[in-house]
């Protein structure tokens, strides 16, 4: 036996014997580095070759390398099973224990719009609506012009919209000043039938009490081939007596205009008012009783579809538009519509919703 294969077999045992030995991952890391480290003793043996007589270094090379391979290999080999001990270990104390009551956790709240949009989003979703939705920006002739409301018509100063520069060919775009152009982008790019509902952000200028600049509405739009204004009617029955939770809610339609629609009509909630202040529901016999109007809607104008290249001979729907922030103030008896958006923390914590809260659905 030569003198490298007394050292290599010598250097072998010792260090296979300490890797059986090792049971952690950071004493096997020695190992490795008094082994393989730059001054480990294989690293060792290794440059110890260089100083042997010419006709040694071939030799030698060969039994330090397969020492050097046999160790790397014994170190992951032993690596990987200390590593699943490791794993397993973990698993074993990090159990969850699924009986332990939730956490109330102070730190946030959804905000009563986020949740108002969640509460009607899902009850729609249940009568087969899509969400859909549009950008802020707008072009004039969405937001106006295929809605039937043309440059002079009056509708527009009612409107108390935000322009924006206007551009090299006199167009300008504005914000949305409610989310009605997404009947027209929808129309425009999907065939019928047509079941969507949108929540989103419209912007008028306008501030008080019961207006901000910025506020969001939620707009539905049905086109089909057979539907009047008996389906109108029963979806937003329906949806007004899951949305305020009074199964025998009054409601009644009123007419009204909207150059969109034809007919048009809004519809109202009953309530009572007294010293107790505002009550959605039954009106008692107290003489008490009391409307309260809650949304826009009537059967799409055949002009809004012809804009939209849909055939009014075929197709007809129905549109309605309410506010998000109104109907929230109304069920949550919020008073002032402009606190929602001044980020004051107490009245997030004393409006907020848990994120456990699911919104309510139909027949839920
Ligand atoms: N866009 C109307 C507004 O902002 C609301 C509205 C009324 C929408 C009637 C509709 C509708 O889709 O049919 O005042």
């Amino acid at each position: 036996m030569s003198a490298q294969e007394v050292d290599r077999d010598k250097i072998r045992e010792q260090l296979l014997a300490e890797i059986a030995r090792a049971d952690d991952l950071e004493v096997l890391e020695d190992v490795r580095v008094a082994s393989l480290g730059r001054n480990g003793t294989i690293t060792s043996l290794m440059k110890s070759v260089g100083q042997l007589e010419p006709q040694e270094r071939k030799e030698a090379g060969r039994i330090f390398n397969s020492l050097k391979q046999e160790i790397t290999a014994a170190l992951a080999n032993k690596q990987e099973q200390l590593k699943a001990l490791q794993l397993s270990a973990r698993l074993a104390s990090e159990t969850v224990d699924i009986t332990l009551p939730v956490r109330q956790d102070p730190a946030g709240t959804i905000h009563p719009i986020s949740q108002t949009i969640d509460e009607m989003v899902t009850i729609f979703a249940q009568m087969g609506f899509v969400v859909a939705d549009g950008p802020h920006i707008e072009s004039d002739f969405n937001n106006f012009t295929a809605l039937n409301i043309p440059p002079e018509h009056p509708a527009r100063q009612e409107h108390d919209t935000f322009y924006l520069p206007e551009k090299e060919d006199g167009s300008r775009l504005v914000l949305r000043t409610h989310t009605s152009p997404v009947q027209i982008r929808t129309m425009v790019s999907q065939s019928p039938p047509i079941r969507i509902i949108v929540p989103g952000r419209t912007f008028r200028a306008d501030y008080d009490a019961t207006h901000s600049p910025m506020f969001h509405q939620i707009e539905g739009l049905v086109i089909d081939e057979e539907t009047h204004m008996g389906h109108l009617k029963g979806c937003l029955i329906d949806f007004c007596r899951n949305f305020f939770d009074v199964d025998d809610l009054p409601v009644r339609f009123r007419p009204s205009y909207f150059p969109f629609t034809e007919p048009s009509a809004e519809m109202d909630i009953g309530c009572s008012r007294d010293s107790g202040g505002l009550k959605i529901g039954r009106q008692g016999n107290s003489g008490a009783g009391d409307w309260l109007e809650i949304l826009g809607c009537g059967m799409v104008n055949p002009r809004v579809l012809q804009n939209c290249n849909i055939d009014p001979q075929r197709y007809q729907g129905f549109a309605f538009g309410l506010g998000i922030e109104r109907a929230a103030m109304l069920k949550y008896g919020i008073p002032d519509l402009r606190t929602f958006f001044e980020s004051d923390l107490r009245w997030l914590r004393h409006y907020g919703f848990s994120a456990l809260d699911m919104p309510g659905a139909v027949g839920a």
